[in-house]
């Protein structure tokens, strides 16, 4: 298991081609245990139908890249650039230093890290490929609460970077970074985080930092009504069978003004209670909203504008798939913070899915009132790829 090959991978100087069988390792019993238990030698498989860093749970830490193209960056060089990228993610994630790596020791421990590559519009044009380009995946049309800033916007390539361990997830930037250097410059970074692995039970509906348990009504990863609400089943023959699309929304929290609130009107606010997450209606999490039910004035006991019916949708096939993280960035001088979401949205097509959600909710949903999103971008995520291959070769290649 993880333990000997952690021992390997330590004892060699070939970080990543260590042998599993651990020979000539003397750990301890209590060694072995420990690293058996260890988090960070836990891997996510790169190659596959599907790009990893979707369906897989959500680790601790991520950081989103956005990159925008140089002048010279025409089809053939994107794909030179996407198969040095692949490269890297694929040793990268495995636990394998990255060609070149300058810091090899830093790659033996990925701790869940995946790489997830998205194309943005302007990628498209670049290609000469717009006829490629998935109808819907332009920039989202403005809505009266966005309060866009351009630092955060955009962006023609997605480098998505996720493990359970920060110092994973900034070597991998490193490497990344370095080696698209050549064929782009970075527009925005912009990092996030959950609760850390451990802390609470695998699988449970986390918090958000308005005191949310956010992520409660969410397509379950692996299932049949995942697959078929996310992957991407129509539209360009090369997004189809493993790509899907990802909105990035940079969301932020009005803290000062959520705390004035009591805990009733937050409540009011979402349709959900802050302790158990559970709907106005019921007792538990997992109850089902009842929309329908009235208070004894006969008004409705979720209101019309809270946050879940707004959001609501009934048909699985247009549910989106939330897999958001936390941002908590350096407070101002006067000490208010710098907080909200980094929502992270994929769904089969951002026209037929995200966008009618995302209009119900900026004509009305209480919850405007105390985020605002200052940021915005989209991206088409390919399929993934076989041994051998690269991510983008069916649009590239
Ligand atoms: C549900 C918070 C933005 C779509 C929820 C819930 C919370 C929440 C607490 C209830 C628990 C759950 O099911 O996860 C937030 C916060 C946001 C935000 C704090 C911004 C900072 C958005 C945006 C969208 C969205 C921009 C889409 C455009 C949804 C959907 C649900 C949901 C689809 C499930 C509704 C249902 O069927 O019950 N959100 N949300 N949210 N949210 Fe948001």
């Amino acid at each position: 298991g993880g333990a000997l090959t952690l021992g390997g991978a330590l004892a060699g100087a070939g970080i990543g081609a260590a042998a599993a069988d651990g020979s000539g390792q003397a750990a301890t019993a209590g060694e072995a245990r420990r690293r058996e238990t260890a988090y960070g030698t836990q891997k996510v498989p790169f190659h596959g139908r599907h790009q990893a860093g979707i369906a897989t749970p959500a680790q601790a830490h991520a950081v989103f890249l956005g990159f925008e193209l140089a002048d010279r960056t025409d089809r053939a060089a994107l794909g030179r650039m996407m198969r040095l990228l692949t490269d890297d993610a694929a040793r990268l994630t495995q636990g394998e230093a990255a060609l070149a790596d300058t810091e090899a020791e830093l790659a033996a421990l990925p701790a869940r890290l995946t790489v997830t590559f998205g194309f943005g519009p302007g990628l498209f044009e670049a290609a000469g490929l717009d006829d490629q380009r998935p109808a819907s995946l332009a920039p989202l049309p403005r809505f009266p609460i966005d309060r866009l800033q351009d630092r955060w916007n955009g962006g023609d390539l997605l480098i998505q970077i996720c493990a359970d361990d920060p110092l994973s997830v900034a070597h991998a930037q490193r490497m990344l970074t370095k080696d698209a250097r050549t064929f782009a410059r970075l527009r925005w970074a912009q990092r996030g985080f959950r609760r850390g692995r451990g802390v609470q039970d695998e699988g449970a509906t986390q918090h958000n930092l308005m005191g949310q348990l956010d992520g409660t009504a969410n397509p379950a990863p692996g299932g049949d009504a995942f697959a078929k609400a996310v992957w991407t089943d129509a539209g360009p023959r090369w997004l189809r069978d493993g790509g899907t699309t990802l909105v990035l929304r940079r969301i932020r929290m009005e803290l000062e003004t959520w705390d004035a609130a009591d805990t009733k009107a937050k409540e009011f606010t979402i349709g959900r209670r802050l302790g158990t997450g559970a709907p106005l209606t019921g007792t538990a999490e997992t109850d089902p909203p009842d929309f329908d039910a009235k208070d004894a004035l006969g008004f409705p006991v979720i209101s019309e504008f809270a946050h879940i019916r707004r959001a609501h949708v009934g048909e699985e096939r247009q549910h989106i798939f939330r897999r958001p993280y936390n941002y908590d960035d350096a407070p101002a001088a006067d000490g208010r913070p710098d907080t909200g979401l980094l929502f992270a949205s994929f769904q089969r097509d951002i026209g037929e899915q995200f966008l009618p959600i995302q209009r119900r909710l900026a004509a009305s949903d209480l919850l405007n009132q105390w985020t605002t999103p200052i940021g915005s971008a989209v991206f088409a995520i390919p399929p993934g790829c076989a041994p051998g291959g690269w991510i983008g070769q069916t649009l590239l290649g």
